[in-house]
């Protein structure tokens, strides 16, 4: 038996070459991390629950016109997805202060930013995803000034989007991180979509009535219940029928 090839290891996810040529399988881990690997752990069931999250959220950017690189779900860990060039920057959208923009500025956490603030991130992990600007993206060529332009505007229209969409199920998207790659098609023509996944992993999500938290700050700042948030979200998304719900070991389910 020939095993598939393996192309990256990440924290959260492996990349194993896809059936055709340009795809990719994705696969969701329950490992999670935080404050650039300082903090390791397991949670039980949240790659099974990351995979049906982004698979639905990606579903819906592409029904808004917004494009990324989830072509379908091929089973309770692995997705399908174009193979993409990733961009080494990291776009986080904020609504809301929360996390490190309440110590960089001094600010408390839960105030109402003045209007979105789009901050970038170069990707890696041993700098420890230092905040950067455009210029150094520029400079250092990391991607092209109409590169950033399509992801800033795309950012900003994923944030809208999104932000009505997780209102409607009683969550304030306080803030979330994107990636981005670099997508050919058959006449070597580019474009920019949406990498990586959408999850409560990269998302920070509150309760609208009791501003509680349904995300990976659960974990990072050991809240407990991390699992039972992130199926939370996956339950008020409508994406957890009965049947799955046995599946997904160790996690207790909500009603
Ligand atoms: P931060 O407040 O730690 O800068 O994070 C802002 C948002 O971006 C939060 O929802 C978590 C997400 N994020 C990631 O998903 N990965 C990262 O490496 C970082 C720094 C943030
Ligand atoms: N994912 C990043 C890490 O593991 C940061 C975070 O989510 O807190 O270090």
């Amino acid at each position: 038996m020939t095993r598939r090839r393996k192309i990256y290891e990440g924290k959260a996810k492996v990349l194993f070459e896809g059936p055709e040529p340009g795809t990719l399988v994705q696969y969701f881990k329950d490992d999670a991390t935080a404050f650039n690997n300082e903090k390791k752990g397991v949670i039980t069931g949240k790659g099974v629950l990351n995979n049906r999250i982004s698979e639905y959220l990606m579903t819906r950017l592409s029904e808004a016109g917004i494009p990324n690189h989830f072509v379908r779900r091929l089973n309770m860990r692995e997705q399908l997805v174009r193979e993409v060039e990733i961009v080494p920057v990291e776009v986080v959208v904020r609504n809301i202060a929360a996390g490190s923009i309440c110590k960089r500025f001094n600010i408390e956490e839960g105030t109402p930013l003045p209007r979105s603030i789009v901050e970038y991130y170069y990707k890696s992990d041993e700098l420890g995803d230092p905040l950067i600007s455009e210029e150094h993206i520029t400079a250092f060529g990391w991607a092209a000034p109409p590169e950033i332009d399509d992801m800033l505007s795309l950012s900003l229209r994923i944030n809208d989007f999104l932000s009505g969409l997780f209102l409607g199920i009683g969550l304030k998207l306080v803030d979330f991180k994107l990636e981005f790659g670099r997508l050919y098609d058959e006449n070597d023509q580019m474009r920019i979509v949406v990498a990586d996944e959408i999850s409560p992993d990269g998302c920070r999500l509150w309760d609208v009535e009791t501003n509680e938290k349904m995300d990976k700050d659960r974990f990072r700042r050991d809240l407990g219940g991390v699992e039972e948030a992130y199926q939370e979200v996956a339950r008020r998304l409508g994406i957890l029928p009965e049947s799955d719900q046995q599946d997904i070991k160790g996690t207790t389910t909500l009603q």
